[in-house]
Parts: C-alpha cells; structure tokens; sequence
C-alpha cells in the first residue's frame, strides 16, 4: 500500500514490555461513568511526544483524536465485561490493552470513588487523592498537595486505607513510590476480612 509514493509501513499493536505502563489506561469512576486516562500519570502531551489517538474497541465504537495539550483521556458509559483500548503514540507506536469491568469491581469502584470524595473533602487542598489504576487486586492512588514529608506524611495514605476500610474494602499499603509533584501510592486489595 502507497501514501504519497511511499510504502506504508503497518503498525504492529503492542501489548506490554517497556514503556506499556506509559500508555496503559488509567481507569476511574465518575458518577455513572468511567474516564479512561492514558498512563499511570497522564501521558505528556507535548509536540515532541503525545498520543495522537485511541479507539475504545466496543460495539458502540468511539475515537478521540488528540492534539499537543489536549488531555488524554475519554469518558464512557459505565461498559458491561471487557472492552479493548488501542492507543498510538507518536514516538512509541500502537497499543492495546484489555479493561475488565465486573459487577464486583463494580462495588469496588463505588467505595473508591466515596473513599476518594470524602478523603478530599477533608484533606485537600493540603492532601488530595486521585485514582490511577484498580485492579482485581490492586488499587493504585495519586496523592498530590503540599504534603508536609517530614511529619506524618505517611499518615495520609494511612488516613486513606482506614476510610477504605470504613465503607468496607480491606486493603494493605504496599508501595509508596515519591514523585517530584506527587505520591504514588499501591494498595493490595482484600476480599472478606
Ligand atoms: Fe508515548
């Protein structure tokens, strides 16, 4: 196949490796939606590298076209199952990664979400917590605000898993991992305890 008299070269999808988590989407509630975002912190959207598209690979298919600047994310109605992302990246390439919804993560990301708005009503501006990621397993969270590091700086990601706990989701703190203007915090998530 020819474009202006040169071969096009097919773009093969990537799924994993270096760079994946990059371009995995981040998932979140919002009210009766949920916002797809690309990278475990929002991919940089600048000329010299930003996403130039992603496809939600549904039956209802949807396409964002993006531009330097633009936010990369998409918001969909809450999906039933599973669904498939394919990002393309400007310098490395096209991706595709699977999105599983369940009823049961459905239950998860109705505490999270409640967790979150009662955590930042509270703490922000000086703590504010966003999702970045909730696995079967897995909740990943992003603190940013003028956490002081010195003093009980340990005590807000505490603050959270108890208010977690409070709505009934048992998480442990895993990892805590310091950014230069955020907190990136994983929590393992526990059924029953
Ligand atoms: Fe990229």
């Amino acid at each position: 196949m020819l474009c202006c008299g040169k071969p096009m070269a097919p773009l093969v999808e990537k799924v994993d490796g270096e760079f994946a988590e990059d371009h995995r989407p981040s998932t979140w509630r919002k009210d009766d939606s949920v916002v797809l975002e690309i990278g475990a912190t929002p991919h940089e959207m600048t000329e010299q590298h930003h996403i130039i598209w992603l496809e939600v690979v549904t039956p209802k298919r949807i396409i964002r076209i993006f531009n330097p600047g633009d936010r990369p994310e998409v918001e969909l109605e809450l999906p039933r199952g599973e669904i498939y992302l394919r990002v393309l990246c400007n310098r490395y390439g096209l991706w595709k990664f699977r999105v599983k919804f369940s009823a049961e993560n459905e239950d998860k990301y109705r505490i999270i979400s409640k967790a979150v708005d009662s955590f930042n009503t509270f703490r922000a501006p000086e703590a504010r917590a966003r999702v970045l990621e909730v696995s079967d397993d897995t909740l990943k969270v992003e603190f940013t605000g003028n956490l002081c590091r010195t003093c009980g700086f340990y005590d807000y990601f505490e603050d959270f898993r108890l208010i977690l706990k409070d709505e009934g989701l048992y998480s442990q703190l895993t990892e805590i991992r310091e950014l230069e203007d955020s907190t990136i915090v994983k929590y393992k998530l526990k059924c029953g305890m």
